[in-house]
């Protein structure tokens, strides 16, 4: 009877310690060292403009927070947010060319962290040489700035396709949650809830409404594949052939935790989920799609909010978008998935879960995790993802979000 208890309790920590694994972004743990092996978007390029009154924002990934900006020469900086001089915001600081100063005394840092001036010191002064704060690359692509807060030398920048497409425009939707970034990205590895929260759900609220109700389908088959840059989701619906695109090709779980997914007419959408910290996940929607005919190409890509509640704070139960946030964001803060019981249904949810697992092991082995690309000739001119031609089940009359009118899978 004792020793089963003490097996109990032995099990009990086992699943916690799991879950911490799995959930803690913050420098020093495993999966923060795991995430920092990825570039991640730190801002939209619009966000930061050179021409802004004060062209400098406050940022935070994978729980630092951290100050970007951007000189007159349209160059990028990234550094710790807090002045080591007595903690004061540099993200309220003033730009300069080869730098950022503290609002508070002036001190200055340039893009390497640096401190290179201290005003308020005696001429002469040595200490400045002993101050530096961290400063972390920084790119841009397809309208985001993408920062890597991981060990040099940072891999390339994924050149996914639809971001860099001359053919191609973007748009981007946020989306700022307040629940760990694991319950958000799993999303997409749990395809059945579909016929339930987007379907059947739908309908109870529709119903409820006094709105037409939408057609229901049913799953026939389900698999999941690791390919070199995550996992691919495939499905049968019943009444579909064995030949359908999103049986035959799919689309793909990009790790660590961006889905791709096919609408019509060559539109793709990411879905980027970035940890700012363990209790705070943006998603991006990131829409690229072909250029129409004679239009001429955007000069910038626009973002928009794509909230989760209405205007007085209530969830949203028929929206498409808003539906899949509802339910990661109400499973808490930092869900404990020991507490929970996967079933058959959830297989997609376990392999995505282990893989994370033996992925954080291999970055503790000093490995590259998948997906980490240091060869030029496979990011040029970029990289191909398995994405099925179009997602074939009607939603449409069924608003997705503020903006579009079709769902996310
Ligand atoms: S607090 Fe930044 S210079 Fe004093
Ligand atoms: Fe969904």
């Amino acid at each position: 009877m004792e020793q089963g208890s003490a097996g109990q309790r032995g099990r009990t920590d086992m699943q916690r310690e799991r879950n911490e694994r799995l959930t803690r972004v913050g420098p020093g743990t495993p999966m923060g060292k795991y995430m920092r092996m990825f570039w991640h978007p730190v801002a939209a390029s619009v966000e930061i403009r050179k021409d802004a009154d004060l062209p400098v924002i406050p940022v935070k990934l994978l729980g630092e927070r951290l100050a970007l900006f951007r000189s007159e020469d349209g160059s990028l900086g990234l550094v710790a947010e807090r002045c080591p001089h007595r903690g004061a915001a540099l993200s309220w600081g003033m730009v300069e060319d080869d730098g950022l100063r503290c609002p508070y005394h002036a001190w200055k840092f340039n893009k390497s962290g640096h401190c290179v001036d201290q005003p308020s010191e005696p001429e002469g002064s040595k200490a400045k040489d002993r101050i530096k704060i961290s400063a972390y690359p920084v790119q841009e692509m397809g309208g985001f700035v993408w920062a890597w807060l991981g060990p040099l030398p940072a891999p390339l920048l994924p050149r996914w396709e639809f971001a860099v497409r001359e053919d191609y425009d973007q748009d981007i939707g946020v989306s700022r949650l307040p629940c760990n970034w694991l319950q958000v990205a799993e999303n997409t590895m749990d395809p059945l809830h579909i016929e339930y929260l987007h379907m059947m759900y739908t309908n109870y609220v529709r119903k409820r409404k006094g709105l037409s109700t939408i057609p229901l389908r049913k799953h026939k088959k389900l698999a999941f594949e690791v390919f070199e840059y995550g996992i691919v989701k495939k499905r049968l619906w019943e009444g579909d052939s064995d030949d359908s695109p999103e049986w035959t090709v799919g689309h793909p779980q990009i790790f660590p935790g961006t889905a791709l997914v096919s609408y019509h007419n060559g539109w793709n959408q990411f879905q980027i989920r970035v940890p700012v910290d363990d209790t705070n996940t943006i998603i991006y929607w990131y829409n690229c799609r072909p250029r129409e005919a004679g239009k001429p190409k955007q000069t910038e890509v626009p973002i928009w909010e794509n909230p989760w509640a209405d205007d007085k704070g209530k969830y949203m139960p028929d929206q498409l978008n808003a539906q899949d946030m509802m339910v990661m964001i109400t499973q808490g803060d930092i869900t404990d998935h020991s507490a929970e019981n996967l079933l058959e249904a959830d297989k997609g949810v376990a392999l995505y879960r282990r893989t994370l697992l033996e992925e954080i092991e291999k970055v503790e082995r000093g490995e590259d995790p998948l997906g980490v690309i240091r060869d030029p000739a496979k990011n040029t001119p970029w990289i191909e993802l398995p994405i099925e031609d179009e997602i074939n089940f009607a939603f449409q009359g069924v608003q997705a979000s503020a903006a579009y009118d079709f769902p996310d899978v």
